[in-house]
């Protein structure tokens, strides 16, 4: 018997899903109360609430304070790299982002300018994202682990007219200098924001820029002593909230659009559906703020659902130990934690039998929840071993905002299947389908697409970019949205996500784009060709690992220019990237049409099974390729 709600709850979404989500907006305080709830006649493939007038920074903080939530605490920032922990109440919060929002006016930042983020993990960047919310700007967060090169690439797509910055970021014990990247960022830009404002931390104070840099706490100072505040201006359901740029399939990054009305909607509709959170209760999400999963849920999910968020400033590991997590749930009584695999990994390599967890009380500690990549099977069930609650896989993209399939909590929990992300949410129909879009058998791996329309929450098309919305996700299987994951479905109708269709990688719970490595790769003057595979990582999930040919006539030592290049993607991508491993071979394997079987590389690299392609040009080249991996460490060598 299943005494879950969730099919019910999921069929009453198929039979009327404009009543589904009509009923769910009825959480959401609007200046305007939509009339309609969806017009397929808007946008790429409709839009949703299409005459709802609201505000955001409103629904998150106003309405709560107005409500008598003002002492409830909203935002507990922790962070062991600093020593710090402050606990800032929704009152606080609101008076915080008030003036915040009248400095970003005088700024001359109006309803509809973007603004760019670029700051580490510290309660001003959630300030700052509520501000541009509260005036109805639209913010950019860029993840600090980018280079200079990829904050240029988005200053030129989103033509911000203020940044948002902070003179250093804390990564475990080393202070990262981020100004420096900022100013290298703006120059290679064509792009020229006109201010730019940033929080001096005492780690390393940075030198500013005259006339364009501004000192916040200076101008903070200011607006406090001139009494400004700010009021919610009041925006479509439809106007952007956000861009955030995600890897493309290219260099170029996707500039991934959220609205305002639908996105409300459905993270309000996730707090406690999926996730089981009542207002009031802590819930911790250890992301980023760079990353979606930061920006649904360490900001925008606690906060319109009334929850108090822990903001972390720290990693799994090493910031001081593998308890560090034990004690951030148990010091701020955390009844959820929401992270990646990836940190579990790290924590289980370092402490395999949790013996930390002792020093700690998790009293009311009831759920984790995983994404950002697969959940293994050995990862989550050393995490129900040791924590004795519920361990939660759920799949979604930055595309889609929140999760496309869970197992809903608030529900009622569903079996769990490990390996399974679980069932999809109402929202989402799910189909698996082969390359002719025609549905394959349960239990047949294919492409995972879902149907249009996208629910609310899910990104309506990329910045000024319908074209490239349409050819990157519409294009390839009509009526659908093209997930790039492939996967399949059980015989009870559970979804699992294996891996990607493109040449998108997942390293640590960080989505990058081989193709954008290989840009750097072929860009150093020494390489003839290259490719760029991710392959099987104990801790990471996957790293990138690149191979070179040299050009005809180099005679240069190949370890020199493989430590050049590992330094150029670093540089010109970031730290982030985890590139590490370059081999040169004397030549790739190629199909007889010239296509690299990065495939079959790829099996080759993880040591699985393998067979040669009937298409390949000359066989003896994959076995070069398995004797320079073996001779680097890397799989079974063929
Ligand atoms: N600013 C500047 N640099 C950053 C950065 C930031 N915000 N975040 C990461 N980096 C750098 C790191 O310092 C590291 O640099 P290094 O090569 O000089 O050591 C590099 O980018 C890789 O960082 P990371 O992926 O964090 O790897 P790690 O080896 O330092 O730590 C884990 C491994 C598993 C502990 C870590 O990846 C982790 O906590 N992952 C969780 C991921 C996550 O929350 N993802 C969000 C999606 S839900
Ligand atoms: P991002 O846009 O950074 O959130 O990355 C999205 C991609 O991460 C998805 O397309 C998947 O490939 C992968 N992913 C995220 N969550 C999961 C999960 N629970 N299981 C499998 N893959 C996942």
């Amino acid at each position: 018997m299943d005494a879950s709600r969730y099919h019910q709850t999921y069929a009453q979404w198929r039979t009327d899903p404009e009543g589904f989500w009509r009923e769910a907006a009825e959480a959401i305080d609007w200046i305007e109360t939509p009339k309609a709830v969806f017009d397929g006649a808007q946008g790429v493939y409709g839009r949703w609430f299409p005459d709802g007038v609201c505000n955001t920074c409103y629904n998150a903080l106003d309405r709560h304070v107005e409500a008598g939530r003002g002492q409830q605490a909203a935002l507990i920032y922790d962070s062991p790299v600093t020593g710090q922990k402050i606990t800032y109440t929704y009152g606080r919060m609101l008076s915080e982002v008030q003036i915040l929002g009248a400095i970003l006016t005088d700024f001359g930042i109006r309803k509809g300018d973007t603004v760019i983020i670029y700051m580490p993990m510290v309660p001003e960047a959630v300030f700052a994202m509520l501000a541009c919310a509260r005036i109805g700007a639209v913010h950019s967060v860029v993840f600090g682990g980018f280079a200079p090169k990829e904050l240029a690439t988005r200053i030129d797509d989103c033509k911000p007219k203020l940044i948002l910055s902070a003179s250093c970021g804390i990564e475990g014990q080393r202070v990262i200098a981020y100004k420096p990247l900022l100013d290298e960022a703006i120059g290679l830009a064509a792009h020229k924001p006109d201010n730019c404002m940033i929080l001096q931390r005492p780690q390393c104070e940075a030198r500013l820029t005259d006339g364009r840099d501004h000192d916040w706490r200076k101008t903070w100072e200011h607006a406090v002593h001139y009494a400004k505040t700010s009021d919610c201006v009041p925006v479509k359901a439809t106007d952007p909230l956000y861009i955030l740029y995600t890897s493309g399939t290219t260099g170029i990054p996707k500039g991934v659009v959220r609205d305002n009305g639908g996105h409300m909607v459905a993270l309000k509709w996730s707090m406690k559906n999926l996730y089981n959170i009542d207002p009031g209760e802590v819930w911790w999400c250890a992301s980023d703020i760079g990353w979606v999963v930061g920006h649904s849920y360490i900001v925008y999910g606690p906060l319109l659902h009334g929850a108090t968020s822990v903001m972390y400033e720290g990693k799994p590991v090493g910031t001081p130990d593998a308890g560090a997590f034990w004690r951030v749930i148990s010091d701020h009584n955390a009844v959820a934690l929401f992270t990646a695999p990836t940190a579990f990994r790290a924590i289980r390599k370092e402490d395999p039998d949790a013996k930390l967890l002792k020093q700690y009380e998790l009293k009311k500690f009831r759920a984790l929840f995983l994404a950002g990549e697969r959940a293994d099977p050995p990862t989550i069930e050393w995490a129900e071993e040791v924590l004795g609650v519920p361990v939660i896989d759920h799949w979604w993209q930055t595309e889609t905002g929140w999760c496309i399939a869970g197992n809903p909590m608030g529900l009622g929990l569903l079996p769990v299947k490990h390996g399974s992300a679980t069932v999809p949410m109402p929202g989402y129909q799910i189909d698996v389908v082969d390359e002719a879009c025609k549905p394959v058998p349960a239990n047949k791996i294919g492409s995972i697409v879902i149907k249009l329309p996208m629910p609310p929450g899910a990104f309506p098309t990329l910045w000024q970019n319908d074209e490239r919305f349409k050819d990157a996700y519409l294009a390839e299987f009509p009526g659908y949205y093209k997930t790039a994951d492939a996967g399949y479905k059980d015989d009870d109708g559970y979804v699992f996500v294996m891996g990607r269709t493109d040449d998108i990688i997942n390293v640590a719970g960080h989505r990058l784009s081989t193709g954008g490595m290989e840009e750097v790769l072929a860009s150093h003057k020494d390489v003839a060709e290259c490719a760029v595979l991710g392959v099987r990582d104990q801790l990471k999930g996957e790293v990138p690992c690149g191979f070179i040919v040299l050009k005809a006539g180099v005679e240069r030592d190949p370890a020199i220019i493989e430590k050049e290049i590992v330094q150029l993607v670093r540089d010109k991508i970031g730290p982030v990237a985890a590139f590490k491993l370059v081999i040169t071979v004397a030549r790739l394997p190629k199909t007889r049409s010239g296509k690299i079987l990065r495939g079959t590389m790829k099996k080759i690299a993880d040591g699985d099974q393998w067979s040669m392609p009937a298409t390949i040009d000359d066989p003896a080249v994959l076995g070069e390729i398995g004797d320079a991996l073996k001779g680097h460490g890397v799989g079974s060598g063929g």
